[in-house]
């Protein structure tokens, strides 16, 4: 029995998908949630200063004197996967998770990956999906316009907007016949309906965020170590009346207080 929170982070929405499937498997944690909204988007920044970001944040998270971190970004998670790995503290990212979940999916037809550029540029998921799933072909496809879409609240199927990012970044996904796509960006879990719906019911998408909240609820049960309240506190460094609106309207439910703010730091 361990009551230590967990802390959960991200660029903005986009970790939440990782929230919502913790909170799910894990009703009683206490969670930590940090948005990182005045440094958004992640996905153009250059490697070196997204694993200075990684450091800055699992401090941060350190400072609640957590039990685990759920890096709930595929960025972060491709790019410094060492900073991650380093951590004293349990830290979860969502690559090996989510290219996990893929391999799951019964099959030999094409596998694609859509995540920020840093992440595809990284070649992080590709490597880890072709040595995980020989013999597979893999799509990487970069799709940079989704997490602004997303962050600007274009989420819904029939977004004239999102539905021209959709033909732009998934036509190649489509034509090449793909059998699995793997969500390496946890914002993108956050438009699976319209992306299932540009793809069809052949295409099987797969969650990275989700894959990691399992793996880290599995690490928690098994190493005895969970138990809370189901308290919630969320941070951001951006607007924090922008970010609990956008919150609330993805997870359904009022947040159980204002979300607070903290200093932006550099990078
Ligand atoms: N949601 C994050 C990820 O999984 C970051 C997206 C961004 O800020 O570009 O990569």
């Amino acid at each position: 029995m361990d009551n230590r929170p967990i802390g959960i982070f991200d660029s903005g929405l986009g970790g939440l998908t990782g929230l919502m499937a913790l909170r799910e498997l894990l009703p009683e944690e206490n969670l930590i949630y940090f948005g990182d909204t005045g440094r958004l988007p992640y996905g153009g920044r250059p490697a070196s200063q997204l694993r200075k970001m990684a450091r800055q944040n699992l401090d941060f998270m350190a400072g609640f004197g957590v039990k685990a971190v759920f890096v709930a970004c595929g960025t972060f998670s491709s790019t410094a996967a060492e900073i991650l790995a380093q951590n004293p503290i349990p830290t979860f990212g969502v690559l090996r998770a989510g290219v996990e979940g893929m391999a799951r999916v019964p099959g030999d037809g094409p596998l694609a990956v859509i995540a920020t550029q840093a992440s595809i540029d990284s070649g992080a998921f590709a490597r880890a999906l072709a040595e995980r799933c020989p013999g597979r072909e893999i799509l990487p496809v970069p799709c940079p316009a989704f997490v602004p879409l997303i962050e600007g609240g274009h989420t819904r199927p029939g977004d004239p907007e999102l539905e021209q990012a959709l033909e732009r970044y998934l036509r190649p996904v489509k034509e090449a016949g793909a059998q699995a796509l793997l969500y390496g960006c946890t914002h993108y879990g956050i438009i699976d309906v319209a992306v299932r719906t540009y793809l069809g019911p052949a295409v099987q998408t797969v969650s990275a965020s989700a894959c990691a909240a399992q793996e880290l609820a599995d690490f928690l049960l098994r190493e005895n170590r969970c138990g809370g309240s189901g308290e919630e506190r969320y941070f951001t460094n951006g607007d924090p009346i922008a970010f609990a609106e956008s919150a609330e309207r993805l997870l359904g439910h009022a947040l159980p207080a204002a979300v607070e703010k903290t200093a932006v730091l550099e990078c």
